[in-house]
């Protein structure tokens, strides 16, 4: 890593594209990989766990003063949050969780908190940062912009294995139109909408292996 000059590759898409991909490859790279939406996902746990309506924008925003989000890495290089001190990593990726983030992050309030946070990271040090205004909002100079996708079925098929490998019920027809909700959302919301950045390359990776899509973020990297 380059501690004068830390490099920063921007990474946005779709939920459910390839994160576990990322992560391998910012530790092939040794740089840090920051997973922006376990950030967007720590502020909806707030408000799960605290009863507040996630519509209610009022009251999202009046909360964030109490919200202290930390964010650390394992000995395998995968991001761990900490909310308020607890570790919030397993409890964010609730169903639940996904959709409330999908409403608090289209609150202009709450992108504004996170903003320098996100900044910060790749001030710090080489990252690989992952979400869906990277490339557009947060470091618009990036050295390397890709926008990662893969069609809805893939990516539905993808989270079916994941839930069923770890003996939990699903019905793939649902999460599908969970991840069709999403997506209309995250690209339709006012600020800060999902697009590709116009020097962002595009990686569709649904008919490729994580080894694949790895090795081509590589050669763009070169
Ligand atoms: O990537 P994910 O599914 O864990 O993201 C959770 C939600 O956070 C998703 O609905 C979009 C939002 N998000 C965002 O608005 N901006 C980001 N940079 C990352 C995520």
């Amino acid at each position: 890593m380059n501690e004068t000059h830390p490099i920063s590759i921007a990474i946005d898409g779709p939920s459910g594209a390839g994160k576990s991909t990322l992560a391998r490859l910012a530790t092939t790279l040794r740089f840090l990989y920051v997973d922006t939406g376990a950030i967007y996902r720590t502020i909806a746990y707030y408000a799960y766990a605290n009863h507040l309506d996630p519509a209610d924008e009022a009251a999202v925003l009046a909360a964030l003063p109490n919200i202290r989000i930390e964010l650390c890495h394992d000995a395998e290089g995968l991001q761990r949050m900490i909310l308020n001190g607890e570790d919030v990593t397993d409890a964010i990726r609730l169903p639940q969780i996904s959709q409330y983030a999908s409403v608090v992050s289209a609150y202009p309030g709450v992108r504004a908190f996170l903003l320098e946070m996100q900044r910060d990271f790749a001030r710090k040090g080489s990252v690989i940062m992952d979400g869906r205004d990277i490339g557009t909002v947060v470091l618009p100079d990036a050295d390397v912009k890709v926008y990662l996708t893969a069609s809805v079925e893939t990516r539905a098929k993808r989270r079916f294995l994941e839930l069923q490998e770890k003996g939990e019920p699903t019905d793939l027809a649902k999460i599908a139109a969970d991840i069709e909700d999403r997506d209309y959302r995250d690209m339709h919301r006012d600020i800060s909408p999902l697009r590709q950045a116009e020097d962002a390359t595009l990686v569709d990776s649904s008919n490729m292996t994580i080894e694949q899509v790895v090795e081509r973020i590589l050669e763009l990297c070169r």
